[in-house]
């Protein structure tokens, strides 16, 4: 079930392009989750592995166990004595009530069926007094400039065709209601923001990230008849070429929720 709502698939370039995401991402969602030394973590839908790895590094003797329902994610991950994967589906959580210190999961909610339930059972396998924390996307809040017209009529029809494969591009407004809604009461909301501009470090290596999420969903688009090649193509050249031109700017936030359970 899960597995088909995933848009982006796992391909070695859509693996590559969530890397790349990684390493410009990773840092930030660290110092959000303030993780504290020794404790005992869980990150639902860990993908490749990358942020676990990082997160165990992240404070002494922290252990991280991630749980991805993708064997071809897992297979990826690297290996770390304090990090371990298994294969499960963020909805049944295979774990006893209490059993972590701390639970995260970012860029997974917009891909599950039912988020709601998630997020009760990332609150389920938390201890009482424990952390739970999320980074989500609401791709609405995407902005180039100058203006590219032919991606965004590409990114709507991306963030519709989402939807009608069951996730929710648009998760990341919902965040506060979702946890409300799981019996969270201690909630605190905060952005991401990602802020790149022709000739800043991040800049290209953003703009392509956002090429690369085109790309993961191009076979699927194409094949359901939602939107021609031309016009995907024309979507994908206009972010190109901001790429290399020196006016260029992008501007997007990460939605992110913290409570205490
Ligand atoms: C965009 S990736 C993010 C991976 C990782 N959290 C990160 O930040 O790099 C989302 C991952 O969630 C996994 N996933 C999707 N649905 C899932 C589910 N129901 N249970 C567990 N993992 C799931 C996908 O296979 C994918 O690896």
């Amino acid at each position: 079930m899960s597995k088909d709502i995933y848009i982006h698939g796992t391909e070695p370039s859509e693996q590559e392009r969530l890397a790349g995401l990684n390493r410009m991402t990773n840092a930030a969602f660290i110092r959000f989750l303030d993780v504290p030394a020794g404790a005992h973590v869980l990150e639902v839908g860990s993908g490749l592995g990358l942020l676990a790895v990082d997160v165990a590094d992240a404070a002494a003797g922290v252990q991280v166990v991630g749980v991805e329902i993708s064997a071809a994610q897992i297979a990826k991950a690297p290996a770390h004595t304090r990090v371990t994967f298994t294969q499960g589906d963020a909805h049944t959580l295979d774990f006893p009530d209490g059993s972590f210190d701390v639970v995260y999961a970012r860029y997974l909610l917009e891909h599950v069926a039912d988020p709601a339930r998630v997020v009760r059972e990332m609150r389920r396998v938390t201890r009482p007094g424990g952390r739970v924390g999320v980074c989500e996307n609401d791709v609405s809040l995407i902005r180039f400039d100058p203006p590219c017209p032919a991606f965004e009529r590409a990114w709507a029809v991306f963030t519709t065709f989402q939807s009608a494969l069951g996730g929710d591009g648009l998760i990341g407004r919902r965040l506060h209601r979702l946890f409300r809604d799981a019996g969270f009461t201690q909630i605190e909301l905060s952005v991401q923001p990602e802020v790149h501009w022709h000739g800043s470090p991040g800049y290209v290596a953003w703009v392509h990230n956002i090429i690369g999420n085109l790309e993961s969903a191009r076979t699927g688009m194409l094949a359901a008849g939602v939107i021609s090649q031309a016009d995907l193509d024309a979507g994908v050249d206009e972010l190109e070429r901001l790429k290399t031109n020196p006016t260029g700017s992008a501007v997007f936030v990460w939605n992110r929720a913290a409570a205490t359970r």
